[in-house]
């Protein structure tokens, strides 16, 4: 038992829990995702898995997305990319939903499967489906030799490395970032991107890993923000565009490890239901960057204020509008609108591990919940 604990304190790195060690690890990981496919200074990104089956995605009536969990909220961000910058229609489904109902497929469709253990039931059964109607299944897992990674036509890992803590974290930022790169590959193919702004892409791209770092330095400041809001009922999270999947990611990690319960919304249909649980007891935590709909998510923030909700937002750094309102301000660094989403989590992230251990909670193996879930 002593060896096997100190075994663990090893694989830990000095840090006390796994998601804290991964969630560090990000930088590190999301270099290592690009690495070899992102030539910057050739101006190309080389994926295999893409160039060997480049008249399936360019022929593609459209993408139909399948995930669970944090794995589908990634593929909602990857919705917005592929729609945006490579113009193709993009679905994104819960493989479990797509599975149970008669989904109409075609061999014009390519699905892309999202899964780190590359394990989970539903989407393995998914892709079975697809694959029996003739659509052509691409993979992006990040466990090498899964049985997803096996059972689609091609693939691409996320080589984030090993994921422990059943909250995933850094697979979240990889799989952004390898389905960052499948649609700026697609896009440029297409044509449907300037050189100059595919080139723009690339090299910001490089620099994500500087600013995770940057934004990782917003630690401290969020352990003293997790200790005003650790003994919260309910919290709410909003977004919008690309950072709508991100405030459903930062409030499934809350209610994953700290068990409290929290709902992500995009931020214009607050309107439509939570703005009426808005008192001076909800925190409200949310997505205010420049890039996209700022002055909107400005105006939903003046209506969480007059209600008394508690505003705690994440900002570009040098942000005045929004620290004016607001109740705290987590700066981060700025970056193109599409890529945001790969900073706007950390802090998030940060929140809820912080709140988790702030309330004895089992960070790494939150109650009820399982790193992979091999049954339905
Ligand atoms: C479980 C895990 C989640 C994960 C989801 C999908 O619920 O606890 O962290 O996002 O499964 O897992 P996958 O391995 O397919 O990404």
């Amino acid at each position: 038992l002593e060896l096997k604990m100190n075994l663990e304190e090893i694989e830990k790195g000095g840090y006390d829990h796994f998601m804290l060690k991964e969630i560090y690890e990000q930088p590190r990981a999301i270099l290592d995702t690009y690495r070899g496919r992102l030539l910057a200074d050739q101006g190309i990104i080389r994926m295999a898995g893409i160039d060997q089956h480049l008249e399936k995605f360019l022929n593609a009536n459209r993408i139909i997305i399948v995930a669970c969990g944090t794995s589908w909220h990634a593929g909602l961000v990857a919705e917005y990319i592929f729609e945006d910058l490579a113009r193709v229609p993009v679905e994104v489904e819960y493989a479990s939903e797509f599975r149970y109902r008669n989904p109409v497929i075609t061999d014009k469709d390519v699905l892309i499967a999202i899964s780190q253990s590359g394990e989970t039931a539903d989407t393995l059964a998914a892709i079975k489906l697809a694959k029996e109607k003739g659509a052509f299944v691409f993979g992006v897992c990040n466990v090498v030799g899964s049985s997803i990674a096996r059972e689609t036509h091609a693939g691409a890992y996320t080589h984030a490395g090993p994921e422990i803590g059943v909250a995933s974290t850094k697979a979240f930022t990889t799989q952004i970032t390898v389905l960052t790169l499948v649609a700026l590959k697609l896009a440029k193919e297409k044509g449907a991107i300037s050189e100059s702004k595919f080139h723009e892409f690339l090299i910001e791209l490089e620099g994500i890993p500087a600013k995770v770092e940057r934004a990782l330095l917003t630690n401290p400041l969020v352990e003293i923000i997790s200790e005003v809001y650790k003994d919260s009922t309910n919290c709410l999270y909003l977004g919008r565009g690309y950072n709508f999947p991100v405030a459903l990611e930062g409030a499934l990690k809350l209610k994953e490890i700290s068990y409290i319960h929290a709902e992500g919304y995009p931020a214009a249909e607050m309107k439509h239901g939570p703005i009426a649980l808005i008192d001076e007891q909800m925190p409200v935590f949310v997505i205010a960057t420049k890039m996209g709909h700022y002055e909107k998510v400005v105006s939903n923030i003046q209506e969480i204020k007059s209600r008394k909700g508690k505003i705690i937002a994440i900002v570009n750094e040098g942000d005045e509008q929004v620290a004016e309102l607001a109740d705290h301000v987590i700066e981060i660094p700025e970056t193109i609108e599409s890529l945001t989403p790969l900073l706007t989590t950390i802090p998030l992230q940060l929140l809820s591990y912080h709140i988790a251990v702030m309330r004895n909670c089992n960070v790494d193996q939150p109650r009820n919940l399982a790193k992979s879930v091999t049954v339905e």
